[in-house]
């Protein structure tokens, strides 16, 4: 997507030096556009565990990323036994990060697949910059897909608008940023304003790090899009007034049945569309689907992060960041990064290959080559 009129993905190989991976860093949005560049699966594994880079499909690609920076620094040593010691280390580092979105894994995975089939470190590496690439190139097309299957449902909306914005709502930011480009809660949004239809996004904010105020509020502004960030706690509010046509969130697991992990406070939403017969619809390319497990309430793990993203507020104040205690100091605060919201309460997914029922039936006839 476009940054100042420029096309950016987020992430990258240097153009002049491959060993070197360019992403741009996500703490400074969006008051400070900055490029980091990351040499090492240390300083990658940092990258994802810090949140210079999140969102599960831009969690997968610097996944991919990493490993093949792994690559090059196991490339140095001079057995082929220590090579695979090296990126055995590199995968558990690299899963160690962040535990919800099963993006991460699954590139993990890949890499370690498409590694073994190289026969020297120099293969081995060339093989890891290959997947990275790809991992990244599908993630992008993917996205690209969605926003087409989505554009649909938001086309239909709009028919019954009388020329009046069709109003979704999204939380949390599953915006280009949180993949390499395009986005999935975004896509469909992105397509429909493209194409002509008039469109208004209420963004939450998403406490307690503001990925919606920072991230997405940011991505919507810079590509025109009219957009209102509102508190997390208004969203049903709009609701009962009849201000929110369709609400489309991301997600960073979807069990095979159909149970959406999402960004905490994604529940309540999907608790409050439901009794305002409001269509809530889930947008999410197959790289974040979770084809073992089935109860998405008791199988998929929760992020737990530290209590000061919740007593303390973070922004700008006069060009600098700063940083101040929101709650009383001694109080202990419990951060939960993510919550499960039953398929019962899903009217769709929407995904690279169409849009499906969330259910194990529906979403195996998108993709039966996991029956
Ligand atoms: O903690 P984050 O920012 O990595 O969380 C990811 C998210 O932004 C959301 O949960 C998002 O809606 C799904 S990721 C596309």
């Amino acid at each position: 997507m476009k940054v100042g009129g420029r096309h950016f993905r987020t992430i990258w190989p240097k153009p002049d030096d491959e060993c070197i991976v360019q992403l741009i860093d996500q703490r400074f949005l969006p008051h400070r556009f900055v490029i980091e560049e990351v040499r090492t699966v240390e300083q990658m594994a940092t990258a994802i565990r810090e949140m210079h880079v999140r969102g599960a499909g831009l969690i997968g690609a610097s996944a991919g990323f990493g490993m093949y920076l792994a690559a090059i620094e196991a490339a140095l040593h001079a057995e082929l036994s220590e090579f695979n010691q090296h990126m055995a280390r590199a995968a558990a580092q690299l899963e160690a990060t962040r535990p919800t979105a099963v993006n991460l894994s699954r590139a993990v995975e890949r890499q370690l697949m498409s590694i073994s089939e190289g026969k020297t470190a120099q293969e081995k590496s060339l093989l890891a910059l290959r997947t990275a690439r790809l991992i990244a190139e599908e993630d992008e097309e993917h996205c690209r897909m969605i926003g087409q299957h989505g554009l649909g449902l938001i086309q239909q909306i709009a028919r019954n608008k009388s020329g009046k914005p069709v109003n979704v709502l999204t939380h949390c930011n599953a915006g280009w940023l949180a993949f390499v480009d395009y986005g999935s809660a975004t896509a469909p949004i992105y397509a429909a304003y493209d194409s002509g239809v008039p469109l208004h996004i209420w963004v939450a904010e998403t406490r307690p790090r503001n990925q919606g105020s920072k991230l997405t509020a940011w991505e919507l502004g810079e590509h025109g899009v009219p957009h209102t960030v509102i508190a997390d706690s208004a969203a049903g509010h709009l609701m009962q007034h009849g201000e929110v046509d369709l609400v489309i969130v991301g997600t960073d697991r979807t069990t095979c049945t159909g149970d959406v992990a999402n960004k905490i406070g994604t529940y309540l939403k999907a608790l409050a569309a439901k009794d305002n017969n409001v269509p809530f619809y889930v947008a999410l390319p197959s790289s974040s689907l979770d084809w073992s497990m089935r109860d998405g309430l008791k199988e998929i793990p929760i992020e737990e992060r530290g209590a000061d993203e919740i007593k303390h507020a973070h922004g700008w104040l006069a060009g600098r960041q700063v940083d101040v205690c929101v709650a009383p100091e001694r109080s202990p605060a419990a951060n939960y990064g993510f919550d499960v919201t039953p398929r019962h309460l899903v009217s769709g997914l929407i995904t690279e290959r169409g849009v499906c029922e969330a259910n194990e039936k529906s979403i195996r006839v998108l993709f039966p080559e996991h029956a």
